[in-house]
């Protein structure tokens, strides 16, 4: 009894070490949020799950989103090629927020993939709004370590953390620790892609959540270093280089046409000879006729 129990026993042990292996090998799912993962209360969020993995059959496949209150699920439509899923989080509230991960599993006995990263999805609003400072004044030029400063109200005192965002992104640029009252976000060697408008929000990093309103919008301007300006003119003169060097092998190549048609005996040496002594002639003529009037 007690060999049969262990061998059993082992065997599970081996299938189940192969079954965690072997969903190991199944890529973890991608996770999104659109169109972002800090909103306003009563927005409405998508959240989109994916995977890249060719090794299943994308129809056999159930995407679950897990977080906040929610556990949803979900297999791709029949006609997406890809494997990909979309929730719909419509009117969401505070207690919508938190941190959502999404995995899939397919096939029988049912294999499981790993869960993705972790998505933090944020309603925003819960306390009143910090203000965005920028260390520099005016412009700001490439290359440049810019300096953003996010400061709670003087009356909020529970411990936060703060996250900058930049218009048109769907997720925050940085998350950073509270110092007191205030974060400063660094922008190390900023380009002209940086250039936006920037806010920020501080929050809770737990349940329930809880995250403010986000400060006014800030401008920032980058413009390019004379440095990449150069860069710039030395790629369009490679580009022009390039160019007339394709525009005379293609002239070379015509002539080369031109005298295979017209035969080699005419093209190469008796005709041509002449034109070119008459042509170095009237070269040195040239000068001194302007010279004398
Ligand atoms: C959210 O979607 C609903 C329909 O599902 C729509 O009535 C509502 O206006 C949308 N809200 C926002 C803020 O877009």
């Amino acid at each position: 009894m007690i060999p049969g129990f262990l061998s059993l026993l082992l065997f599970g042990l081996c299938v189940g070490q192969r079954d965690i292996r072997r969903a190991e090998s199944f890529p973890r799912p991608s996770i999104h949020a659109w169109p972002s993962s800090m909103v306003p209360a009563n927005s409405n969020v998508t959240v989109r799950c994916s995977t890249t993995t060719r090794e299943v059959n994308f129809r056999d496949i159930k995407f679950a989103l897990k977080g906040g209150r929610n556990v949803m699920e979900s297999s791709p439509s029949s006609d997406s090629p890809e494997g990909l899923v979309e929730f719909y989080l419509s009117g969401v509230k505070t207690s919508d927020a938190g941190e959502y991960t999404c995995e899939y599993r397919t096939g029988r006995p049912t294999r499981r993939s790993p869960p993705s990263d972790v998505l933090l999805l944020l309603v925003t609003g819960n306390f009143p709004k910090p203000s965005l400072k920028v260390h520099q004044r005016g412009e700001v030029t490439a290359g440049e370590n810019v300096i953003l400063q996010c400061q709670k109200p003087r009356h909020v005192i529970q411990p936060h953390m703060f996250a900058l965002l930049k218009k048109g992104t769907s997720t925050p640029i940085k998350l950073q620790r509270a110092v007191g009252m205030e974060t400063d976000f660094s922008l190390p060697s900023v380009t002209v892609s940086d250039t936006g408008a920037y806010s920020c929000v501080y929050y809770q990093p737990r349940a329930p959540f809880y995250a403010s309103e986000p400060s006014d919008h800030l401008m920032i301007l980058v413009t390019d270093s004379p440095g990449a300006t150069s860069t710039d003119y030395t790629m369009g003169n490679l580009i022009r280089l390039c160019l007339s060097a394709v525009i005379m092998v293609l002239m070379v190549a015509f002539l080369v046409e031109a005298c295979w048609s017209q035969k080699w005996s005419q093209c190469g040496s008796s005709n041509e000879d002449p034109i070119i002594v008459e042509e170095l002639k009237q070269v040195p003529q040239l000068p001194v006729e302007t010279m004398g009037t």
